[in-house]
């Protein structure tokens, strides 16, 4: 049984490290059906996620994930497709653990994308939105307990969890900025929550990505997150949800979301 700890998240670092030859500077983790970036990945090589040690393990096997390193316009790129949930049973610190392994692999911007349902009535199925802060509703965090000094200070500030800069050249793409209100799931929120959620400022809800946002941050990445949103939630549009629902309208985003990631993996490289 894994801990997730420093000495285990070294070890899966290094044995990417000696799979690729590689330095990825910028992480791209993708969300549920979002996972097509990978294929513009030029110069690639694939690692199943289920041969790196301390791999939080699938509880579907075969669906472990992958990771893809290469180019991506000219800039040494890394697709991590396949995130675990905390939903699934995983623990905080299982979810968490691949954030730690690319920061340890040298990653200095976190891209992550997910999918989420619209709180704002403003926003429309299919748009992609630049997360510019959170509300943590899960429950826990992934920093709880001992802290590993190696990795962070005890306290980490979360004022730019949302870099800045990375935001201002998502917003030069013309995307609409929300916050983002992260509940554990499964179960889709009740309308009465959604209500909530939109009553303490958030414009999107999801069940993913903040413990990686709390991580990345609290290890010095640059962190980006773009939500597509999948549907309006619950009591917002008077249908009911439903899984296919979301997954179809992903799909239908995910050629827009990755034309958002080319263009932003362009603008970072140009910075350099
Ligand atoms: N709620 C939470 N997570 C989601 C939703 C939603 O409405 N849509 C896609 N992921």
């Amino acid at each position: 049984m894994s801990d997730y700890n420093y000495e285990e998240a070294f070890e899966a670092a290094d044995f990417i490290k000696a799979r690729s030859p590689r330095t990825p500077q910028t992480a791209i983790v993708t969300g549920s059906g979002l996972g097509d970036v990978a294929d513009i990945i030029e110069d690639k090589i694939i690692i199943d996620a289920s041969e790196i040690p301390n791999w939080p393990r699938s509880t579907a096997p075969g669906h472990a994930g992958k990771i893809i390193i290469g180019k991506l316009r000219g800039r040494d790129t890394l697709v991590l497709q396949g995130r675990v949930h905390y939903y699934e049973g995983y623990s905080m610190k299982a979810v968490t653990f691949p954030t730690r392994v690319l920061k340890m692999l040298g990653v200095r911007e976190y891209v992550a994308t997910n999918a989420a349902g619209a709180v704002n009535k403003a926003l429309e199925v299919g748009e992609i939105v630049a997360v510019r802060d959170h509300i943590n509703l899960m429950g826990s965090n992934p920093l709880i307990g001992v802290n590993e000094p190696r990795w962070s200070v005890r306290f980490p500030d979360m004022t730019n969890a949302y870099s800045p800069e990375l935001r201002e050249i998502l917003r030069s793409f013309g995307l609409r900025e929300g916050v983002y209100a992260a509940f554990s799931g499964p179960s889709y929120e009740t309308p009465a929550e959604v209500k909530m959620a939109g009553l303490l400022g958030a414009d999107l809800v999801g069940m993913s990505t903040v413990p990686e946002v709390i991580v990345a941050n609290s290890m010095g990445m640059r962190v980006a997150v773009l939500s597509c949103v999948a549907n309006m939630a619950a009591g917002i549009s008077p249908d009911m949800l439903t899984e296919e629902e979301v997954l179809d309208n992903m799909k239908r985003t995910s050629g827009k979301l990755a034309r958002v990631i080319v263009n932003l993996i362009e603008r970072l490289e140009e910075a350099e």
